[in-house]
């Protein structure tokens, strides 16, 4: 169900949860100050409750009332990113509820770009906000993906196509540098020219480890299809999904991502191409892995191995 700015805004002051745009994907969002509706996310979403949300602010300003022991370096990132697709996880202050948390120290906070969800935030104050998407599926790129996974009585804040199509970077402080917890739609060599380093992109070292993000342990951005991911299409293959500017062998369905130059092309309809085979009831597909190990196509690599899982 569409609703209105005001509407929206309305519904998430009174406790409500509405689905709500961002430049990367559209959030399932509940005011920080109602918990019986952030508890109501997780139940929507089928989250495993041990999986902490990102606070989304109005302004930078703010972070500073919802963390402490904020690095000094955080301010260069904040003035380069936000608002935009960076979350920076820091320790939290007590007013940032358990439930959002899940019982970690930290607390995720980004200051999204996009322009309806600014204003409602300048309305409602903080909102926790998680991809608007079962648990374990692609991520919400529009207000119809959002409709297919949670049913036309969910209330929608329209705000178009998602323009980066991927979720946010994340970026945590390991007492000396920032690393990477989550690849996202800012690519690490971007980091570069503020940091004066590239964040490391944080591994799981050992079977013990847990990762940085919990969100990562879980089956992610999946299709019910079979991906295979290829460095070559095989002659037979019957549907791929490739890009528009390649030709592969004779007689096969091509399913484009974009032009194989275009990484943010192929980010922003990474989600619907997913999605969209299971609306084509397809169940096996071949993917073009022929792809560069740098910039925003690292994450676009990460999220095509998370999808085949
Ligand atoms: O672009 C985005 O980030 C979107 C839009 C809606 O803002 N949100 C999003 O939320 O992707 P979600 O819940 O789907 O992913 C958030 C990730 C999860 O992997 C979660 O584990 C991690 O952030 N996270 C949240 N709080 C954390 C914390 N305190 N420490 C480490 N990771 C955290
Ligand atoms: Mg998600």
């Amino acid at each position: 169900m569409i609703v209105t700015l005001e509407k929206a805004a309305q519904l998430l002051t009174t406790g409500h949860v509405v689905a709500v745009p961002t430049e990367t994907v559209y959030g399932l969002a509940a005011s920080i100050h109602h918990p019986l509706a952030i508890a109501n996310i997780f139940t929507l979403k089928k989250r495993p409750s041990d999986n902490p949300l990102i606070v989304h602010l109005a302004n930078a300003e703010e972070l500073y009332r919802y963390a402490q022991e904020i690095p000094a370096t955080t301010f260069a990132l904040v003035k380069a990113f936000w608002p935009g697709p960076l979350t920076l996880v820091l320790k939290a202050n007590l007013s940032i509820n358990n439930i959002i948390r899940a019982d970690l120290p930290t607390a995720a906070f980004r200051v999204p770009f996009h322009p309806l969800t600014h204003k409602l935030l300048q309305i409602t104050g903080p909102l926790v906000m998680p991809s608007a998407n079962l648990s374990g599926s692609p991520s919400a790129t529009s207000p119809e993906h959002v409709a297919h996974d949670f049913g036309e009585s969910l209330p929608i804040l329209d705000g178009g196509t998602c323009k980066e199509g991927i979720e946010s970077t994340i970026l945590f402080y390991n007492g000396s540098a920032w690393e990477i917890a989550r690849l996202g739609a800012i690519a690490p060599e971007a980091f570069k020219p503020v940091l004066g380093y590239i964040p490391a992109i944080h591994k799981i070292t050992s079977q013990d480890d847990k990762p940085l993000c919990p969100g990562q342990m879980y089956r992610h951005y999946a299709p019910k299809a079979q991906l295979e991911l290829c460095q070559e299409i095989p002659e037979g293959a019957s549907i791929v999904i490739g890009f528009s500017d390649r030709t592969y062998p004779p007689g096969c369905k091509v399913i484009a991502l974009g032009r194989s130059d275009r990484p943010e092309e192929v980010g922003r309809n990474l989600y619907t191409v997913l999605r969209d085979l299971d609306t084509a009831n397809i169940l096996a597909a071949l993917v073009d892995f022929n792809i560069p190990d740098e910039g925003l196509w690292l994450t676009i690599k990460e999220r095509l191995v998370k999808a085949r899982a």
